[in-house]
């Protein structure tokens, strides 16, 4: 199914898991780390950042996500995208992080997470399906 190597994913998997150590979540206690693989071969990853005025947090996937673009631009595509959490509990990426990876990924992008049974590799398209599309109009 995943066009992506095995042992490519499980590199992703591993940084996802380093990730965590740095996450900042003093309120939930649930430390997320996502990292992040691109079509020219760089990975990059990121972790969940809380604030006391709780809907200002920021999640790992976002993170890892506006740090790539801040770094280098967005010309790199997402080609594969792994989940981790301290905890080990399930932890696909939330609605608002699919959204915002979905303008960046490539036709084909996988996303492994832990799932109920262990991890879990998918179609990007598949958990985000008949996503919104706009072409703003020349001006
Ligand atoms: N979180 C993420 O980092 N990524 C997700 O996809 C879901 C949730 C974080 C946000 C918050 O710091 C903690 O997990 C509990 O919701």
């Amino acid at each position: 199914m995943s066009t992506i190597d095995s042992a490519v994913l499980e590199r992703l998997r591993a940084a996802a898991q380093e990730a965590t150590k740095r996450a900042y979540a003093p309120y939930s206690r649930f430390y997320v780390g996502a990292a992040l693989l691109f079509d020219d071969g760089s990975l990059v990853t990121g972790c969940n950042v809380e604030n006391v005025s709780y809907g200002l947090t920021s999640c790992a996937e976002r993170n890892a996500l506006f740090r790539a673009i801040s770094e280098r631009g967005a010309g790199p595509k997402l080609v594969a995208v792994a989940v981790a959490n301290a905890a080990g509990a399930p932890c696909p990426p939330c609605g608002a992080c699919r959204q915002v990876m979905s303008e960046f990924v490539t036709a084909d992008a996988v996303v492994t997470f832990p799932g109920e049974r262990g991890w879990e590799t998918v179609p990007f398209s598949q958990i985000f399906p008949s996503s919104f599309h706009f072409v703003p109009e020349a001006r």
